[in-house]
């Protein structure tokens, strides 16, 4: 059955679009930007942020998943990701780790500048995984 609430595919991209204009990336000159929603419906946005001390960059994936979970959203069922580059961007390896803590059953929604869509989830990128689970 289909979730009425739920945000289309293309829609989560279109807001991945938009927040990749916040992005702070002066020094790769790599823009991303990110769009998640939540099994409770919220939207959360994020871009890349970096810093002079290049090491303390933020990817734009955990930009959005840490705004989602500092405001009590720790469920997310779909997060969409698109670059600057305009071909599919994948999640960096960190931001897989991360995605596995909170999006472990998510899809994932890369969208490129051509319009096109394509979906995988974080099983499928971050296969054999630690996660929550494996410290019980
Ligand atoms: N970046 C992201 O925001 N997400 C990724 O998954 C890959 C890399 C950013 C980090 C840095 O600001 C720029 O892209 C180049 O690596």
């Amino acid at each position: 059955m289909t979730d009425e609430l739920e945000i289309s595919n293309n829609d989560l991209v279109e807001l991945a679009v938009e927040a990749m204009e916040n992005a702070y990336a002066p020094y790769s000159n790599f823009s991303v930007g990110s769009a998640l929603a939540t099994d409770s419906h919220y939207i959360f946005t994020g871009a890349n942020i970096e810093n002079a001390s290049y090491g303390l960059t933020v990817c734009a994936e955990r930009v959005a998943i840490f705004k989602a979970v500092s405001e009590g959203h720790t469920k997310i069922e779909k997060i969409a990701i698109v670059s600057s580059s305009g071909e599919f961007t994948y999640p960096c390896g960190a931001c897989r780790q991360v995605l596995n803590e909170f999006a472990g059953s998510a899809t994932v929604i890369l969208g490129n500048n051509r319009g096109e869509i394509k979906t995988t989830t974080v099983k499928e990128l971050l296969p054999h995984s630690f996660g929550p689970n494996d410290l019980t």
